[in-house]
């Protein structure tokens, strides 16, 4: 989709650490999904790409997400960098026999202080 694009962290020449997509729609920026490498986290990779991000879509483009609600490290994460709770949808993730809600996330595009 021309839309979508992906932010990946060199983890050295062969190796990704960390994975962003995101997703431009007019003023409003998605990300789809961010990954880090078990071995490279808790050491800023995600915040760095966040940051990245913001920077990409620029100060006036509002960003959105979805993320489990019981995902507490993705969830400290996002709060860790202004983004504020907009809303629930019940039973987003689906599998493994089980159904989980997703938070709504949002947050101008401006950056990291
Ligand atoms: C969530 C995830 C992306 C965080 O990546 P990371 O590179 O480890 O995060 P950072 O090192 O940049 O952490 C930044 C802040 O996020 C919060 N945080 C990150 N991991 C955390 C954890 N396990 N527990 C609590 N807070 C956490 C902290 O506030 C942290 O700041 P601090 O280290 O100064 O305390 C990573 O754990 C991951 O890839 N998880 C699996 C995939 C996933 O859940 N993605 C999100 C889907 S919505």
């Amino acid at each position: 989709m021309p839309t979508t694009f992906a932010l990946v962290a060199r983890q050295d020449e062969i190796d990704a650490s960390a994975l962003l997509v995101g997703r431009m729609s007019g003023d409003e920026a998605e990300i789809l999904t961010l990954c880090v490498a078990p071995v490279a986290r808790r050491s800023g990779v995600a915040r760095g790409m966040l940051d990245a991000f913001f920077r990409h879509v620029g100060t006036q483009t509002r960003i959105v997400l979805e993320v489990a609600v019981d995902n507490a490290a993705a969830i400290a994460l996002y709060e860790s960098v202004g983004f504020l709770p907009a809303g629930l949808r019940p039973d987003y993730y689906t599998g493994q026999g089980r159904k989980v809600d997703a938070l709504v996330y949002a947050r101008r595009g401006h950056l990291i202080t």
